[in-house]
């Protein structure tokens, strides 16, 4: 999508399912989807908050389309590894979904030595548990990809990394569940990294929930979209990595590393993000649902009024 194109939905962001006074107190917020309690389902809009060191900072044009659909592409290919929480689809970026009970721990899967895994390593700590040889380098490669798992905080509190067999261990998920949940995550991952490899993209590492529902593990939440995994170009790797130098990355990093170079790393007041990184952000996060699905993305003209009138009636529907 061109640049020009894609400005024109700056200003008509989503910030929050504003739902009428009657429904109002139903919607629940995370830091990026609105959810409202169905009982046995849960409707979830995904909204365009970004956030970026656990903190809600702005809202990127398109976002939130981006994500559901990118989430609904991969949750469609992967379905046949393990069925996920996708009821219906009702606008670009509101779903009906299946409640599940949620695990407490998120499941993340890594290939390569990066980001907060290479910033362990390098203080001499173990990565989730995990004891990697003494000669690993920045950005390299694992023999295989290694599940370190994190438990899921209560909110405003950071998630803790947790070694598996602490999963066990410590009664967060029963043994052959957990069993069951390693087998998907790498499934998942294999199918993931393989469709990214075809695109000349490398999935690098990325975040899954599961929940149970009767007994039985479902997908919940989103599948590798920028905001749950990264990605990086793969034409460019062996070069980069050669030189020791940073991957180019198709994920938010970009305002990461914007907001870093301002000083910004949660702590305090964010500095104001101007119109041409929220722009440039959603430049990539477009870019991104291009790369990983092969179609280009069509924006839907779906403004927040009209959000909340089809999510208000698919609860007098279903309510
Ligand atoms: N099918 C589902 N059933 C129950 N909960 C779900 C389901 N799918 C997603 N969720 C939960 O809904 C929330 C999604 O909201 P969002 O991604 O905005 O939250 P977050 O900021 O990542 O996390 P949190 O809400 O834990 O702070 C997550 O807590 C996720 O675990
Ligand atoms: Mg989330």
């Amino acid at each position: 999508m061109e640049k020009g194109k894609l400005s024109s939905y700056l200003s008509t962001t989503l910030g929050e399912l504003a739902l009428g006074k009657k429904h109002a107190a139903r919607v629940s917020r995370g830091k990026v989807r609105d959810m409202v309690d169905l009982g046995d389902r849960l409707i979830i809009t995904v909204t365009d908050r970004l956030s970026a060191f656990d903190r809600v900072l702005t809202t990127i044009p398109c976002k939130g389309q981006v994500l559901n659909e990118l989430s609904l592409f991969w949750f469609e290919a992967t379905r046949s590894i393990v069925p996920n929480h996708i009821e219906e689809t009702l606008s670009p970026r509101s779903v009906i979904a299946r409640k599940c009970d949620v695990l407490p721990v998120e499941v993340i899967v890594r290939a390569y030595l990066t980001g907060s895994a290479w910033r362990d390593y390098r203080q001499g700590k173990a990565i989730a548990g995990i004891v990697l040889p003494p000669d690993m380098r920045y950005n390299q490669k694992f023999e295989s990809p290694v599940i370190t798992p994190s438990t899921k905080a209560e909110r405003g509190a950071h998630d803790e990394p947790i070694s598996t067999g602490d999963v066990v261990r410590r009664d967060l998920v029963s043994e052959p569940l957990w069993r069951r949940v390693e087998e998907c995550a790498l499934a998942l991952f294999k199918a993931g990294s393989e469709h990214a490899a075809r695109n000349g993209l490398i999935l690098v590492d990325t975040k899954y929930e599961f929940g149970t529902r009767e007994g039985k593990l479902v997908l919940v939440d989103e599948v590798h979209t920028p905001d749950s995994s990264r990605f990086w170009h793969a034409d460019t790797y062996d070069e980069l990595y050669a030189r020791g130098e940073a991957q180019r990355e198709l994920d938010k990093e970009y305002l990461r590393r914007w907001l870093i170079e301002r000083g910004y790393m949660g702590d305090g007041e964010a500095p104001p993000i101007p119109d041409d990184i929220r722009l440039e952000t959603g430049l990539r996060y477009v870019t991104a649902y291009e790369r990983v699905t092969g179609r280009t993305f069509m924006p839907g003209d779906v403004d927040a009024r009209r959000e909340a009138e089809i999510v208000e009636k698919a609860i007098a529907r279903l309510a």
